[in-house]
């Protein structure tokens, strides 16, 4: 539904984006994601069509983003730009109407979009509300029923969740989902990682303009993580468990606690194998053996550190 080739944009100096290979597939939610300044609002931008690329192109359902489609664009996607203005003196109802002028829905239509708007971002009570009132949560909300009013396949939101309180955070959270769930295809950005984590079919690691990673959240831990943890459990002497494991090629660190040995291994996988063989075979009995979680946020760090170490 999303698809760039080679997308780049050069703003000199190394700044921008460059040669980036996106896809995502219909009905999926992307967390792109990346530290500031890295290009995640340069690559929104160019998806939208507001800036053009230096080279390289980008399509929305097979439409390729030019000025000469801007117009089938501009109808394929729901944009939520990461700061984004509210009318003084507005009511929420006069807000959406005003939009759905905008994108010359018939008039007769335009309270049916509101409704369906509102409802599914959870926002149907602020109707009457003023736009000037709002908390930044609900301003959110009613940003992304924007968003929906004419209908679009695809969402592209800028930080969706940025400046909220852990609590509307976990709102839109669930509202996203909700409108993966309606068939919409999402493409958020947000340089939190754990945030975007629990929602997200498909994630990319965005690094100085460059995809670091791209696949399942599963996958990218899989394939980044340098270091597996383990938690070896047994069930005899614990420092005879523990000595046997530091002895074991590519163990860095055994430590005990309580009946159960946490290993931190650089080894392959095949390699875990011979390490519980090992084990057995010096009468150690293990009674169990799990991985450790290994933790997003820590992939997203160490693949991202040297952009952090920089800025420092
Ligand atoms: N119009 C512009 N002219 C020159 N450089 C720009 C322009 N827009 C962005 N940049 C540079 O391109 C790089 C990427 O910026 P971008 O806004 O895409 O980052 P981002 O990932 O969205 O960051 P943030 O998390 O802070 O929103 C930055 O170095 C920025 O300074
Ligand atoms: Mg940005």
């Amino acid at each position: 539904m999303i698809r760039t080739e080679k997308l780049t944009r050069d703003y000199g100096a190394g700044r921008g984006i460059l040669d980036l290979d996106l896809k995502v597939p219909k009905g999926t939610i992307f967390g792109y994601v990346g530290p500031n300044g890295s290009g995640k609002t340069t690559t929104i931008k160019l998806l939208c069509g507001l800036i053009r690329p230096t080279h390289g192109r980008a399509f929305i359902d097979d439409v390729e983003v030019t000025p000469h489609n801007s117009h089938r664009i501009k109808r394929l996607i729901g944009y939520m730009p990461d700061i984004f203005g509210v009318y003084e003196q507005m009511s929420v109802w006069e807000y959406l109407d005003f939009f759905c002028a905008a994108y010359r829905i018939p008039v007769k239509e335009r309270e049916k979009r509101v409704q369906s708007a509102l409802k599914l971002t959870d926002a149907t009570y602020m109707l009457d509300y003023q736009v000037t009132s709002l908390s930044r949560g609900m301003r959110q909300r009613i940003g992304l029923a924007r968003t929906l009013l004419h209908g679009p396949e695809v969402l592209i939101l800028d930080e969706p969740a940025g400046g909220l309180d852990p609590n509307a955070r976990i709102e839109m959270r669930q509202t996203i989902q909700r409108l993966r769930d309606v068939g919409k295809t999402i493409l958020l950005s947000s340089h939190i990682l754990p945030e975007l984590a629990s929602v997200c079919d498909l994630v990319g690691i965005l690094k100085k303009g460059q995809l670091v990673a791209h696949g399942t959240v599963a996958e990218i831990t899989d394939s980044l993580q340098e270091r597996l943890i383990l938690v070896v459990g047994v069930d005899s002497e614990i420092t005879k468990a523990v000595r046997c494991c530091v002895q074991f090629p590519n163990v860095d660190e055994a430590i005990a606690s309580g009946n159960e040995v946490r290993v931190v291994f650089s080894g392959t996988r095949g390699e875990l194998a011979d390490l519980t063989e090992s084990l057995v075979k010096q009468e150690v009995r293990v009674t169990s053996l799990r991985e450790e979680e290994a933790d997003l946020e820590q992939v997203f760090l160490s693949v991202t550190n040297e952009v952090k170490s920089e800025d420092a």
